[in-house]
């Protein structure tokens, strides 16, 4: 049964301690948005484990008291999958920061799932390795909020994205169990692969406490290209003569007139303003391999027409001319008051079409847009400048967003590469995945979470049909917890 508020707080309190339940007006401000343009919303309170235990025993009232959780780590999601919903508690995850182990006879590390990103990136590789998944966010973002959106980012094309790399995991479950799964066999096919569930549940299947990842070994050298075009079209036809190529760049992004420009003005970087598209290539690996690359890449970037070419002539010039790239999202949404961020993905050799076919849609209704992203993989990130207090400009700005995704299912596309469903994808998901998916999902959501209190209202909307079924007792809970990989 639904309990108030001060019931709800005074257990918290009871389990976590005072000092880590946040219910104070600033606090629930602070945890209320996301970095998605969707409306804020006040969560109940917010809570701070401090460790698996915590977290389970918060579940497990959440199930006896009707109370949703939304877990939390950086609040960095572009899908409205950390935003608090009504009556919900915030669990927090990122304080929860320690990487524990460093394997390098296994290749594989262990963390606590409020690690920075960017901080494991730099302790694997001050080891001689590499934690490939590298999400835009990276300096900010937590793993734990990586492995629950399945994040990909900036070098997908040659190594995957975040599910790539999660070989075991300990969550708790809607029912407050502590499950552990996956380890550090390289290979492990024992049973269904519940870590695959798990990774991008955006906190719909269970809280990440854990996480066990591969790393590999750290390239020797690597070598980068900064490019101008002249048209966009002349930049989509470098990407796909890359890749019929077989060149394997580690990085292949793109950036159009739009975003050059606000980037510049934000970063001051010396870019070529006038361009229409610009081409962030990296290639590493072994010296000779890389020189061999560059030079592939640069005389098909100058048989396409590229007006300008950079080459970084050492690794703090490759940082400084990466800082192009991953200042885009900051340096658009400067702009204007709202800025909504598109994140579909087709098939790449469609890439040609897909930015023809957001240029045409933005021109038609008249919205600015500033487009970059992961070009080599298909995935891009229209951007659309829009100011939501202005209801004409802003409608015209979401019927774009809804053409574009259609645009890109119907060349076999996604409506989402990267960033989750959340809230914002939830209106097109069945469009994109057909009703049989759909019910699968649900079926899966009311099996796992029976009383609906995970992130409900994410991804997919289900009814709270088992009302009443009570979660196991605490010895069960117990037994679950005992197998572990470390
Ligand atoms: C990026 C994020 C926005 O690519 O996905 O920078
Ligand atoms: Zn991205």
């Amino acid at each position: 049964m639904m309990k108030g508020k001060k019931a709800i707080t005074d257990r918290l309190i009871s389990i976590a301690g005072r000092d880590r339940v946040l219910d104070s007006p600033a606090s629930l401000i602070a945890y209320s948005y996301d970095a998605t343009a969707l409306p804020p919303a006040a969560p109940l309170c917010v809570v701070r484990p401090a460790d698996t235990e915590q977290i389970s025993r918060i579940v497990l009232f959440a199930n006896e008291a009707g109370f949703p959780i939304v877990p939390r780590g950086s609040g960095t999601g572009l899908s409205g999958g950390a935003l608090p919903t009504e009556g919900s508690v915030v669990l927090l995850t990122n304080h929860l920061n320690s990487i524990l182990e460093i394997d390098t006879g296994n290749q594989t590390v262990t963390v606590e799932p409020g690690v920075i990103t960017a901080r494991l990136q730099k302790a694997v590789e001050g080891r001689g390795y590499l934690y490939p998944p590298d999400p835009g966010s990276a300096s900010i973002c937590t793993i734990g909020g990586n492995v629950a959106e399945n994040s990909g980012g900036l070098r997908g094309l040659k190594y995957g994205v975040t599910r790539n790399y999660v070989m075991g995991l300990e969550v708790v479950l809607p029912t407050g169990e502590i499950l552990t799964t996956g380890g550090k066999s390289a290979k492990d096919v024992a049973g269904y692969s519940l870590k695959d569930i798990l990774v991008g549940s955006e906190g719909t299947l269970g809280i990440i406490t854990r996480v066990l990842l591969k790393i590999v070994p750290k390239p020797e050298t690597a070598g980068v290209l900064l490019v101008s075009f002249g048209s966009m079209e002349s930049a989509a036809e470098a990407v796909s003569a890359v890749i019929a190529a077989r060149i394997r760049p580690s990085m292949l992004e793109f950036m159009d007139r739009t975003t050059i420009r606000c980037v510049e003005e934000y970063a001051r970087l010396g870019l070529p303003v006038g361009a229409e598209a610009m081409l962030l290539a990296e290639a590493d690996g072994h010296p000779e391999i890389v020189d061999q690359e560059i030079a592939g890449m640069r005389a098909i970037f100058q048989r396409c027409g590229a007006t300008t070419i950079t080459a970084a002539a050492d690794p703090a010039e490759s940082d400084r001319l990466k800082i192009a790239r991953r200042a885009a999202f900051t340096s658009l949404a400067r702009m204007k008051p709202t800025t909504i961020m598109e994140d579909v993905a087709v098939p790449r050799a469609e890439l040609a079409r897909l930015i023809r076919a957001i240029e045409e849609i933005g021109k038609r209704n008249d919205v600015l847009i500033g487009t970059f992203g992961h070009a080599g993989d298909g995935n891009l990130h229209p951007n659309y400048l829009t100011d939501e207090s202005d209801p004409d400009q802003y409608g015209r700005a979401k019927r774009t967003v809804f053409e574009v995704e259609e645009a890109a299912i119907a060349m076999g596309g996604t409506i989402t590469g990267e960033h989750g469903v959340g809230l914002f994808k939830k209106p097109l998901l069945e469009k994109m995945t057909g009703t049989p998916a759909i019910v699968m999902m649900r079926r899966l959501k009311e099996m796992m979470d029976p009383n609906l209190v995970l992130n409900p209202g994410k991804i997919i909307d289900c009814e709270p049909r088992c009302e009443g079924r009570l979660p196991r007792s605490r010895e069960a809970i117990r037994e679950f917890a005992e197998v572990a990989w470390i």
